[in-house]
């Protein structure tokens, strides 16, 4: 089968069984096409608490198959595949930070989406990268524990500085791979062009970016830019998605290291096999694990939209 003969192939079967298919940025341009709806961790989560197909294929890792599941816990949720997790979301475990939590009980716990279901139960607000800023800026206490992520809390500190932010140690390692080194030879090599970053970047680098946002913040940036050239600072599907889109403009990869293999991980293969019945993974929590891990998203919906 062609790629195309494949997507077709997708497109009728998720027409004929009422499966919607939720796209993450990072997926691959093929995957894109035959998605329903494509966007951030924020954009997602919103995405998740509306849909009205009964079965939602999300292609993209394991914690945003998971917060669709907590939103909608009546609908079959499947991970297109299995393999696809996130190191960052794995960094910490429920008890450590519940034991930080309990030493700290006048500190809001705000977790970075990416987690896992069983440690936001005993997180108090969740926050994505672009909604980050906003929300803490309306938490009703000045005293913030932010995990796991403390690229995206240093970011968010300086920009919230009336808020006291204790970080812990933890981040992405996809775009922990981007180095000074790689702005030096981006400036030299391109000087006409924009930097734009993730704020997973490390703050020695977000630092000397033009623009700094999440992914679908990046994409909406280059898209209405006036500039020719922007070098991208994220995950590299960024970079093919936006020659894409504008081809009159040029992207190039800030760093070639900058690819996350657990994003990449999921092909338009599974993506058919899920929807044909004999791929993917469906997710199964508990009720009790819903509706604790729930509480966080829903102050997120609730503070950031
Ligand atoms: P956003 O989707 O919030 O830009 O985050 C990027 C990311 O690393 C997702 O895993
Ligand atoms: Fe996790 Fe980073 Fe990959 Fe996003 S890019 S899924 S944060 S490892």
């Amino acid at each position: 089968m062609t790629i195309q003969q494949l997507q077709d192939e997708i497109i009728r079967l998720k027409k004929e069984k009422g499966v919607c298919i939720l796209a993450h940025a990072y997926q691959k341009q093929e995957i894109w096409e035959v998605a329903d709806y494509i966007g951030d961790s924020f954009g997602l989560s919103c995405e998740a608490a509306k849909v009205k197909e009964q079965t939602v294929l999300m292609c993209g890792v394991r914690f945003m198959a998971e917060t669709v599941k907590i939103l909608s816990p009546q609908k079959n949720v499947l991970l297109a595949n299995p393999i696809a997790g996130c190191p960052m979301a794995d960094q910490m475990d429920r008890d450590l930070i519940g034991q930080m939590k309990a030493a700290m009980p006048d500190y809001t716990v705000v977790a970075y989406i990416n987690t896992t279901a069983e440690l936001k139960t005993v997180c108090d607000v969740c926050v994505t990268s672009s909604s980050a800023v906003k929300i803490i800026r309306r938490i009703p206490n000045d005293k913030i524990l932010f995990i796991p992520d403390c690229n995206l809390g240093d970011w968010v500190a300086k920009q919230v500085p009336e808020k006291e932010l204790k970080l812990v140690h933890g981040g992405c390692p996809t775009h922990l791979r981007i180095t000074k080194t790689d702005i030096e030879n981006a400036r030299n090599k391109h000087p006409g062009a924009e930097i734009l970053l993730h704020p997973e970047c490390q703050p020695d680098i977000v630092k000397e970016a033009d623009f700094v946002g999440s992914t679908t913040e990046i994409i909406a940036y280059a898209e209405k830019g006036i500039k020719s050239e922007y070098v991208i600072g994220t995950e590299n599907s960024i970079v093919e998605h936006l020659q894409y889109k504008c081809p009159e403009k040029n992207f190039y990869p800030l760093s070639k290291d900058c690819v996350c293999h657990n994003m990449q991980a999921t092909t338009l293969m599974d993506v058919y096999r899920a929807v044909n019945g004999t791929g993917g993974e469906e997710l199964v929590m508990s009720d009790d694990l819903i509706a604790a891990s729930r509480k966080c998203i829903n102050e997120m919906l609730k503070l950031g939209t």
